[in-house]
């Protein structure tokens, strides 16, 4: 079967190209600069740096163990960096703050608190009175459609419905930057693509930064507006991508040149150009059997 020629990933037609001269106009609120983080002597992380804009969505994809989890620890203030610097709105992050939520892949909810005292929770802790708590909690709750379910518990909802209530929780704080390390790496596919929509939706609505961190590259392309592909030993950013395919976006968009085009260049950064070794020639079928 002959390759399809896709477009260069670099290719950006007019309005993408125009949507990112307008993002490099808004203020940078996430500035990584030579960010390196070793433990006990081993580098996990390798003079990053990187500048996010106000409202962008950045995707951070790489291969497993190359630090995308310790990354977004540093920038939620959970984990110390060793050199570098991080600034959030200019400031240097010293731990975490309310200017940064996130959203895990396991289901972080309390499971003695229905959804609206979930959402509650941190309002409540930063001091606002229980009726402007329950008030904010109900629009959060809204945004997120699961304004039937406000009195239920967490174990009566399901997985997707779960990620949206700590989506909301964690909005619910009004953070300046989202970290969101593989919410949906536990949803089942059809839960996982609703899920994806609901978060641009949302996104749309929200004054809202995001880092999501991902295995999964169409939900990278899809999401995205840069993403940051970093390799492995020591993890360095091999390149940022910007995403060159239009918003709104739609799982219908997934079988565009520009798509598959941004997908085949991750692909190629991550697991390079080069066949896998061959496997060593063992026998494992019982004497007798025919596998030829
Ligand atoms: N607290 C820690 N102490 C020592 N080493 C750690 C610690 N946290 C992470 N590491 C090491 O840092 C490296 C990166 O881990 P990290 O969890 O950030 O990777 P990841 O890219 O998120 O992987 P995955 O895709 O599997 O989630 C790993 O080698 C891991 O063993
Ligand atoms: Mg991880």
């Amino acid at each position: 079967m002959s390759q399809v020629e896709l477009p260069s990933y670099t290719a950006q037609s007019p309005e993408v190209a125009a949507r990112f001269a307008k993002i490099k106009l808004r203020p940078v609120i996430l500035d990584i600069q030579n960010l390196t983080k070793t433990f006990h002597s081993h580098t996990t992380l390798e003079n990053i740096s990187l500048q996010v804009h106000r409202r962008e969505l950045i995707c951070v994809v790489g291969p497993s163990g190359c630090g995308k989890s310790t990354l977004i620890r540093i920038v939620a203030g959970l984990e110390t960096l060793t050199s570098g610097k991080l600034l959030v709105d200019g400031k240097p992050v010293d731990g975490p703050g309310s200017d940064r939520g996130m959203v895990f892949q396991g289901y972080t909810l309390f499971p003695w608190l229905t959804v609206k005292r979930n959402v509650m929770f941190g309002l409540q802790v930063a001091g606002e009175s229980s009726t402007i708590a329950e008030s904010e909690a109900r629009q959060w709750i809204e945004l997120v459609g699961l304004s039937k379910f406000e009195h239920s518990y967490p174990h009566e909802l399901s997985g997707g419905m779960k990620q949206r209530v700590a989506i909301a929780r964690a909005l619910a704080n009004k953070p300046r930057i989202l970290l969101m390390d593989e919410p949906y790496g536990a949803l089942d596919p059809t839960t996982r693509c609703k899920m994806q929509s609901y978060l641009m939706q949302i996104w749309r609505q929200v004054d809202v930064t995001i880092l999501f961190v991902t295995h999964d590259l169409d939900e990278a392309v899809l999401l995205a507006d840069r993403i940051i592909v970093l390799g492995a030993n020591p993890s360095r950013i091999l390149e940022i991508i910007e995403v060159p395919v239009p918003r709104p976006r739609s799982v219908a968009q997934m079988l565009t040149p520009e798509f598959l085009a941004t997908k085949h260049r991750i692909e190629e950064l991550i697991h390079g150009t080069e066949e896998p070794a061959p496997l060593p020639n063992i026998r494992l079928t019982m004497a007798g059997d025919d596998v030829e």
